[in-house]
């Protein structure tokens, strides 16, 4: 899919056919993360794995804010023809909280990856302004081997080529994007209010030993949406998606293929 946001192309990654499903990465990664996952997903669905504006081979800026994302991603969602899966990976699954709080015009199913609704505390900001000033210093590099030990779980971090894989694309990304994106999160609003509103079938995963937003977290929040589904992913750490692919690819799968047809619009607002 082509599309202008703010002036300039930007081409969006799709493949497969069927319903459409979009997949919003974290940070500090872009599209790419999601590979694994869009391959499997896309023999059932039409999959698009966007770069959000500044990551990746997006050539837009980004502005700093998970509002501003989530147009980008509302922007997407609006050029297809009916609703369409939304899957948001921990950063990706806070501008799926900012589509939802404008109503998600055009979503069928969400998928909550690996995230939560509740906003930075006060250790949570000033971890994010420690992040800041690494990354104005020394960019990617500043931040690459302290976010993979976080990102990982133990056993992951001992398979070297996810670990290789990873780090290429922490260290593509540029310093004034990851600081925006540290900015966004830092003043993102609280969506706990939000989850009780959500209206459309949801799915709320999350690996066993998530050390960035833990699993018991991810479980609180899908009991507080109705009807949510929680799927707990053995031997992962944060970045299910790039550690377990097969299992998430089959767990969307499955949920997208039973709600997506008849899912209707989201309402959360
Ligand atoms: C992510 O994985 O997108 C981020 O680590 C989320 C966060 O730092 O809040």
């Amino acid at each position: 899919m082509n599309l202008e946001w703010k002036g300039q192309p930007v081409a969006v990654r799709e493949l497969g056919q069927g319903p459409p499903v979009v997949l919003v990465h974290g940070y500090p990664l872009d599209g790419a993360m999601w590979s694994g996952v869009a391959r499997a997903l896309s023999t059932r669905f039409r999959v698009f794995k966007p770069d959000l504006p500044g990551r990746g081979e997006n050539p837009t800026l980004p502005a700093g804010s998970i509002d501003d994302d989530a147009d980008f991603i509302g922007a997407i969602l609006g050029q297809l023809p009916g609703p369409a899966g939304l899957a948001g990976f921990s950063m990706g699954g806070y501008v799926a909280f900012a589509l939802l709080r404008r109503g998600a015009p055009n979503v069928g199913a969400l998928a909550l990856l690996d995230t939560r609704a509740a906003a930075d505390d006060d250790a949570g900001k000033a971890a994010r302004e420690a992040s800041i000033a690494a990354v104005r210093s020394g960019g990617a590099a500043a931040i690459v081997d302290g976010m993979i030990a976080k990102l990982l779980s133990p056993a992951s971090l001992q398979n070297a080529s996810l670990v290789e894989r990873l780090k290429r694309m922490v260290l593509r990304q540029k310093p004034e994007t990851l600081e925006s994106d540290l900015t966004a999160m830092r003043d993102r609003p609280d969506a706990t209010g939000l989850l009780a509103r959500i209206a459309v079938p949801t799915l709320v995963l999350a690996g066993v030993e998530d050390a960035i937003t833990p699993a018991a977290e991810c479980e609180a929040m899908a009991a507080a949406i109705p009807g949510a589904r929680y799927v707990s992913i053995p031997a992962a750490g944060h970045l299910t998606p790039m550690e377990r692919p097969g299992a998430v690819a089959a767990a969307l799968s499955e949920f997208f293929a039973e709600n997506l047809s008849a899912g209707s619009p989201a309402n959360g607002s």
